[in-house]
C-alpha cells in the first residue's frame, strides 16, 4: 500500500506542525492555503467512550482471508499520520482528534483539508494548531496533483473524510489505495449516493418506514458512497422520530464507531477477504472479526 510505505517518525505535538518537509520546490507555502489563525473553540459536545463498539464474531481463518494491512512483526507500530477532510461542523473530526490526543488512536491528525474555510471543523483545527488546506479553492485553486503532492509531503498514511461534501478526485484515490475512509449516516447501500447527505438521508429513512438506521464507514472510490463497507452500527428508528432526532442518534453512534475504526486502521487490523470485503480484526482476540 503506497500510503503505508512512507515510513518516518511522527510529531506528537500538532502545534509543532507548521509545514511539511520542504524537499520539493513545488510545495505551496502560501498562507492562503495553509492557515494557522486561531478562532474560538467549538461548542458541540463530543462523547466518545473508550469501550469497543464494533460487534465482533469468530470466523475460520481460511484461505479466503489474507492479511493486507497487518504487520505481525510490529510490536511497536509506527504512529500513523492522518489527513481529515471536512466541510461542516466537524464533530466527527473532533472526536477523532481527541482520541488521538487521549491515546485511543495510534496516530495523529497532521493536516485538515476543507472546501469551507470558515466551517466549524476548520476553526477547530486552527485552534489546535493543525494546518488547514483549502481544496478545492474557489480562486487560485490548487490542482488535484498539487493536493496529492502536499499530502505526500505531510507523509499521510490515511485520509479520513468526515462530512466532506465534495467528490474525491481520481488522482487522490489512485495515490492512496485502500487508505481513504468516509462515514455516511445511513446503513449503506440504502439511502446513499449523490444527493443523499445531511437531513435528506434521515428524512428519506423515516419516510421509507425503515425500522433501523445507523452509520456506515466505507472505503472511498470514484463515486458517492459506493466503496467497500468496513463497519456499520445500528440505531432504531422510532415511531415518532423526526429527522433531527434520528440524526442526533446516528451522529452519537458515528462518533463512537469512527474512532473505533480509525483506531483499527492505525493498528493495521484491517483484513481484506479474497472477495474484496475488508473486515476488522478484534484487538483483544485475533480470531474475531468485526
Ligand atoms: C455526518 O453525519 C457524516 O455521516 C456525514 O456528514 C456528517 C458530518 O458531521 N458524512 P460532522 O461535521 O462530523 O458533525
Amino acid at each position: 500500500m503506497i500510503a503505508q510505505t512512507n515510513l518516518s517518525g511522527f510529531c506528537s505535538n500538532p502545534k509543532n506542525l507548521h509545514f511539511p518537509p520542504q524537499s520539493s520546490p513545488s510545495f505551496i507555502r502560501s498562507p492562503q492555503i495553509v492557515s494557522f489563525k486561531s478562532i474560538s473553540n467549538p461548542t458541540i459536545p463530543i462523547n466518545v467512550s473508550s469501550k469497543r463498539l464494533l460487534q465482533c464474531s469468530s470466523i475460520s481463518q481460511s484461505s479466503d482471508v489474507f492479511p493486507s494491512d497487518v504487520d505481525e512483526s510490529a510490536g511497536g507500530l509506527r504512529r500513523k499520520k492522518l489527513a481529515v477532510f471536512v466541510s461542516g461542523g466537524g464533530s466527527n473530526f473532533r472526536s477523532i482528534y481527541e482520541a488521538t490526543v487521549n491515546g485511543l488512536v495510534h496516530g495523529d491528525v497532521v493536516v485538515l483539508v476543507t472546501n469551507k474555510p470558515g466551517c466549524g471543523g476548520a476553526e477547530y483545527a486552527r485552534d489546535k494548531g493543525i494546518p488547514v488546506i483549502l481544496f478545492p479553492k474557489p480562486k487560485e485553486s490548487i490542482s488535484e496533483d498539487d493536493l496529492v503532492d502536499t499530502l505526500r509531503r505531510y507523509e499521510i498514511d490515511f485520509i479520513i473524510l468526515a462530512g466532506y461534501l465534495k467528490l474525491i478526485p481520481t488522482e487522490l484515490i489512485r495515490a492512496y489505495p485502500r487508505s481513504i475512509l468516509n462515514i455516511h449516516p445511513s446503513l449503506l447501500p440504502a439511502f446513499g449516493g449523490k444527493g443523499f447527505y445531511g437531513m435528506k438521508v434521515h428524512n428519506a429513512v423515516i419516510k421509507s418506514g425503515a425500522r433501523f438506521s445507523g452509520p456506515t464507514v466505507h472505503y472511498v472510490d470514484e463515486h458517492y458512497d459506493t466503496g467497500r463497507i468496513l463497519a456499520q452500527s445500528v440505531v432504531p428508528v422510532l415511531a415518532d422520530d423526526t429527522a433531527d432526532k434520528l440524526a442526533a442518534r446516528v451522529l452519537h453512534k458515528e462518533h463512537e464507531m469512527y474512532v473505533d475504526v480509525v483506531a483499527a486502521i492505525c493498528e493495521e487490523r484491517v483484513i481484506w477477504r479474497a472477495d474484496g470485503v475488508p473486515i476488522i480484526r478484534s484487538k483483544n482476540n485475533p480470531d474475531e472479526y468485526c
